[in-house]
C-alpha cells in the first residue's frame, strides 16, 4: 500500500477497501505514515465522508493499534456512558455510584477538559487524596469491590486516536462525524465493556450546535457500537442552558453529593435517572429503580466507597474560591435565555479550565446559576455568582456574561431535556 494512493482514493470519493484502512491506521500508529500525509487524509474524510461500513472498519483498527482492558473476569454485567461534552456536565459523578448501586459495573475512563466544557478527572480530582491513574488489575479489582471506577484512560488504550487527535485539533479536521465517532467509540470499545449509552450533547454549549447534526452523530456511534457487538443506545440531551446550577469543578462536586444524597436540581436528577434506566436495561438489571437507591442513600454509600477505594476523602471539605461576586438581573421578568457556552466560557475564564494541556485548573473557580430559564427574576436579585482566586479576570467574564442571560414579559416555552433516543 502507499499512503498517497490511499489519500487519492478517499479525495476522489471511493470507499476504502478493508485492508486500506487497517494498514493506513497501523502505520500511522507505527510512523510510517507521516502526519503530513494523515492530516491530507483526514481533511478527505472530512470533505468526503466514510460509509458506516468503512467508519466501523476504521474504529476496529484504532482499538487494534493499542491494548484492549480486559473486564471478562468482572463478576457484575458491564456497562459505561460517554457524553459527547458539555456545561456543568457532571452526570458521571452521580450516575457511576448509582448504576453500581444498582448490580451493574461501571468502569468510567475518562479525560479532561479542554476549552468550555470540564473534564471528569479535573472536576474528580477536587476531592483531597482522590488518584486518577489505576492499573488495568486496580481496575478490575475496584469494579469487583464496589462496581464504580472514575479514573484516566491507560497510554496503551487506542493510541491510533491520541495521536490522531491531536492533529486533528491543529488541521482544522475535528468536525467531521466519522473521524469524531470512530475517535469516541475505538477508546469505549478499547475498554472492553459489554454495553454503552451515549448522551449526545446538542445547543450552544455542545459540539453539535443543531438536532440534525446531534442525530447523525448519534446514529454513527451507535452503528459503530452494534457492528462491534456492543449492546449501544443514544439519547441525545439539550445543551443550551448548563445543566444544573453548578460549573466548574470543586462546585461541580458538591453539586453531585447533592443529588446522590437525594436532593440536587431536577434536570440532573432527571438525566441521571434516565441514563441510569438505559444502561441498567442494557445490562439486563430489570428489577432496581435507580431513583430509589439515590433517595434511600445506597448511590451515597456506592460513592463514598468509591471515592475512598481511589485513596479520596469523602468527607473532606472541598477547595473554595477566596472571591464571590454576584451578577444581578438588569430587569424584572422571565429568565428566558441562559447560554450554556457563555457561562462554560465564563467559567473557564474565572481558572477552571485550561488554555494549555498542560495548564493547571482551579479546582474552587467557576460559576452558579442562581436562577434558571423559566424562574421569575426580580431587578437586582443575583443571577449568576462568581467564583475566583484570580481576581483580574472579573471584570471581563462580567462583561462577557451581560449577554448570556435574557430576561423577559413573555412566557418562555420550556423544551424538553431529553430530545430523542437512537438504538
Ligand atoms: N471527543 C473525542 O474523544 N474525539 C473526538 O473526535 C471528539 C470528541
Amino acid at each position: 500500500f502507499s499512503a498517497v494512493d490511499v489519500i487519492r482514493a478517499k479525495r476522489d470519493g471511493l470507499r476504502l477497501s478493508d485492508e486500506q484502512i487497517d494498514w493506513v491506521v497501523a502505520a500511522y500508529t507505527r510512523g510510517d505514515v507521516a502526519d503530513e500525509q494523515m492530516s491530507a487524509l483526514a481533511m478527505a474524510v472530512l470533505l468526503r465522508g466514510m460509509t458506516p461500513e468503512e467508519v466501523s472498519r476504521w474504529t476496529a483498527a484504532m482499538v487494534a493499534s493499542g491494548e484492549t482492558l480486559a473486564l471478562g473476569d468482572v463478576r457484575r454485567p458491564t456497562v459505561d456512558k460517554h457524553s459527547t461534552g458539555g456545561v456543568g456536565d457532571k452526570i458521571t459523578l452521580p450516575l457511576a455510584p448509582l448504576v453500581a448501586a444498582c448490580g451493574a459495573a461501571v468502569p468510567q475512563l475518562s479525560g479532561r477538559g479542554l476549552g468550555h466544557t470540564g473534564g471528569t478527572l479535573d472536576k474528580m480530582e477536587s476531592i483531597p487524596g482522590w488518584r486518577s491513574t489505576l492499573s488495568a488489575q486496580e481496575i478490575r479489582d475496584q469494579l469487583d469491590a464496589v462496581g464504580a471506577v472514575i479514573c484516566a484512560a491507560t497510554e496503551g488504550l487506542a493510541p491510533a486516536d491520541r495521536k490522531l487527535y491531536a492533529l486533528r485539533d491543529v488541521t482544522g479536521t475535528v468536525e467531521s462525524i466519522p473521524l469524531i465517532a470512530s475517535s469516541i467509540m475505538s477508546k469505549k470499545i478499547a475498554e472492553g465493556v459489554q454495553s454503552l449509552v451515549l448522551d449526545v450533547k446538542c445547543g450552544s454549549g455542545a459540539f453539535m450546535e443543531d438536532l440534525d447534526r446531534a442525530r447523525e452523530l448519534a446514529d454513527a456511534l451507535v452503528s459503530i457500537g452494534t457492528a462491534n457487538g456492543l449492546r449501544t443506545s443514544a439519547l441525545i440531551t439539550d445543551m443550551s442552558v448548563p445543566l444544573g446550577r453548578a460549573v466548574g469543578n470543586a462546585l461541580e462536586v458538591a453539586e453531585s453529593v447533592e443529588v446522590l444524597r437525594g436532593g440536587g436540581p431536577p434536570d440532573v436528577v432527571e438525566l441521571v435517572v434516565e441514563l441510569s434506566r438505559e444502561m441498567l436495561h442494557h445490562a439486563g438489571v430489570s428489577d432496581v429503580d435507580p431513583a430509589e437507591a439515590l433517595a434511600d442513600g445506597r448511590a451515597h454509600d456506592a460513592w463514598c466507597r468509591m471515592v475512598s477505594a481511589q485513596g479520596g476523602d469523602p468527607e473532606a471539605e472541598l477547595p473554595r474560591a477566596e472571591h464571590v461576586t454576584t451578577i444581578t438581573a438588569s430587569d424584572s421578568g422571565t429568565l428566558t435565555r441562559l447560554d450554556a457556552y457563555e457561562v462554560g466560557i465564563a467559567a473557564w475564564r474565572l481558572g477552571a479550565g485550561r488554555a494549555r494541556k498542560e495548564d493547571a485548573v482551579d479546582h474552587a473557580a467557576g460559576v452558579v446559576c442562581l436562577a434558571k430559564p423559566g424562574e421569575q427574576v426580580t431587578a437586582g436579585q443575583p443571577l449568576l455568582e462568581l467564583h475566583t482566586d484570580r481576581p483580574h479576570t472579573l471584570a471581563q467574564v462580567e462583561e462577557a456574561l451581560a449577554g448570556a442571560c435574557e430576561i423577559s414579559g413573555a412566557d418562555v416555552v420550556s423544551t424538553p431535556l431529553i430530545l430523542d433516543k437512537v438504538t
